[in-house]
């Protein structure tokens, strides 16, 4: 069977530097130090470690220092592995295939204003895109940053905590704040984001309910746990291109099903937060349970790590 393309770039690491907090920034360059591919304010890219893991990071530069890929790594003794390898066995001259760069923040015409919340090593796509708007001046922006004591990337944030643009709040001290008061009132012309743990996205998203979907942005680095449907009826998978058929068990991902039956998906989280096997859909009533696409994405899209089907039949575009 065809497999599906995958397109990485190849990349040099070109600089490693403790930022404080268990984190640490990596420089990834083209070997040649050609223009990378472009990429929006806190886009993700995947990096294939040399362990044969993917994973996905925020970029923390702005897109016009378009010669490098900045990433922010914190290690986590207790996770899957991908911070530990990159801290431990990854140094200057490593070469790291990367994919190409996704998702980030639509600078959308009309919007005035951005709150970004943070939560510890969440700051990182906030980073870049708070660079971004400061050169740009497209928009105003304040960054709130919600730590327990030490503050992620200081150096880095230093100027933009000087001038009042980042705010730092110190859980240590007073408890989370109440996110409702930081955000402010719900306008056609604010833009409204958050990145941290589970249970600031919860806070969040109750505090943005009555907000239009359009300018309320999430970002996740922690996918939740995986839904087991008890009511799971198999399905078939038809593949539009090969005119493939591929059988997905009741209780089996379409995921594991596809890579089964020799087709080639990237993937990196498997949870449905990191947008690594987006693929299109064409026909059949898919259940999407992803926790990135929006509704008009989902109308052509599906992460086929965590969606189903509600029909018999499902034709994705591959
Ligand atoms: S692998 Fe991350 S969304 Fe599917």
């Amino acid at each position: 069977m065809k497999a599906r393309p995958i397109t990485t770039v190849k990349t040099i690491v070109t600089d490693v530097k403790e930022a404080g907090a268990g984190i640490k920034l990596f420089s990834l360059a083209d070997p040649d130090q050609w223009e990378l591919p472009p990429f929006r304010p806190g886009a993700h890219i995947d990096l294939h470690l040399p362990n044969g893991l993917v994973r996905t990071y925020s970029l923390c530069n702005e897109p016009a220092d378009n010669k490098r890929y900045v990433i922010a790594v914190k290690r986590e003794p207790g996770g899957r592995g991908g911070s530990r390898a990159l801290h431990d066995e990854v140094a200057i001259g490593d070469v790291l295939g990367v994919s190409l760069p996704r998702g980030g923040l639509d600078i959308v015409p009309g919007i005035v204003r951005y709150v970004f919340v943070a939560g510890g090593i969440g700051v990182t796509p906030f980073l870049s895109m708070a660079r971004h708007l400061e050169q740009t001046k497209q928009a105003d922006f304040t960054l709130h940053l919600i730590v327990r004591e030490e503050v992620p990337l200081a150096a880095e944030l230093g100027s933009l905590i000087e001038q009042g643009r980042v705010v730092v709040h110190r859980t240590f001290l007073s408890g989370r704040p109440d996110l409702a008061p930081l955000i402010g009132k719900s306008g056609s012309e604010t833009k409204v984001a958050c990145c941290g743990p589970e249970s600031m996205i919860d806070d969040f998203e109750r505090v943005t309910t009555t907000w239009p979907a359009a300018n309320v942005h999430i970002e996740r680095f922690v996918a939740p746990p995986p839904v087991i449907d008890p009511d799971a009826k198999p399905f078939t998978v038809s593949l539009a291109r090969t005119g493939t058929d591929i059988q997905v068990r009741a209780g089996q991902t379409m995921l594991a099903a596809l890579q089964a039956g020799g087709v080639d998906i990237a993937t990196s989280c498997c949870g449905g937060i990191c947008g690594a096997c987006k693929v299109g859909w064409i026909e059949g009533k898919p259940i999407h349970r992803d926790r990135i696409l929006s509704p008009y994405e989902r109308e052509r899209y599906l992460m086929v790590c965590v969606a189903g089907s509600d029909a018999d039949r499902l034709v994705l575009d591959l």
